[in-house]
């Protein structure tokens, strides 16, 4: 049976958020933001170890206290200039115990809500799978696309429209081989894994989740993440 691991890319500078802090710093319920992500992979029974990938330069990090989240987890101090390389340094340093058929769940630091049933809905439908997939969520507001002032050029067609979110879970060999585009490094257009894997002409499986799972970029997004975590009673 392959291992579950996790690699949780932590090493952005939150620009849109505008803190004086990376987001993943910020106090939610008490705690660092990244410290209830982290908290959500290390304790699903299915993930044997949780790498977390700081920037080198990171001066938060040490002033915590993370012993809370018990020994699956692990520092690495190599994020990279992009997110794509923050996973690809992640992966070499994976490499030491990550077999080739091992699953790689890849989550953003700055997703704080992930449910465990959620995380366990992913493993469970693909388990087998030959490619991997993500969590995603079927797009329900009508899309206009805008011109150059900002006005309504056309309204898109929402059908079979997903919102990709993570953890995104693919082989150790695949994402290797996709984050790996020759020595240059991985391709920076690619904003998640799986744009990484679609361009080796594999076809990501799409999990349904929900809009829980959000991602927080914006200010307006943290007291959302408080009342999904308090609505659950952490
Ligand atoms: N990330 C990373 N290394 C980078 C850039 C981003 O590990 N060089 C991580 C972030 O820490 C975050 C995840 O990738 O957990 C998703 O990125 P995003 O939400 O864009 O975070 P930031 O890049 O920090 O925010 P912004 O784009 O607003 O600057
Ligand atoms: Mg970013």
């Amino acid at each position: 049976m392959p291992t579950h691991y996790a690699i949780v890319p932590a090493a952005g500078s939150g620009s849109r958020f505008g803190a004086e802090m990376p987001k993943q710093y910020l106090p939610l319920l008490g705690q660092p933001l990244l410290y209830h992500t982290l908290a959500a992979l290390c304790r699903c029974e299915r993930i044997a170890r949780v790498w977390v990938v700081l920037s080198p330069a990171d001066e938060w990090w040490q002033t915590y206290d993370w012993s809370g989240l018990g020994a699956k987890l692990e520092t690495l101090f190599c994020g990279g200039a992009t997110r794509a390389q923050s996973v690809a340094n992640g992966l070499v340093a994976a490499e030491i115990v990550a077999d080739d058929e091992d699953w790689i769940l890849v989550h953003d630091a700055a997703r704080p809500c992930l449910a465990q049933a959620q995380l366990v809905d992913l493993c469970d439908a693909l388990a087998g799978d030959p490619v991997g997939g993500l969590l995603a969520v079927p797009v329900a507001d009508t899309l206009k696309r805008a011109d150059a002032a900002q006005r309504v050029a056309l309204t898109e067609a929402r059908d079979g429209l997903w919102q990709a979110q993570t953890p995104q879970m693919f082989r150790y060999d695949v994402l290797r081989r996709a984050l790996a585009v020759d020595a240059g490094g991985p391709n920076v257009s690619h904003t998640d894994e799986a744009g990484a894997v679609e361009a080796m002409g594999l076809k990501p499986k799409l999990v349904r989740a929900d809009a829980s799972n959000l991602k927080v970029t914006y200010p307006a997004d943290l007291p959302l993440a408080e009342a999904i975590l308090r609505g659950r009673g952490e």
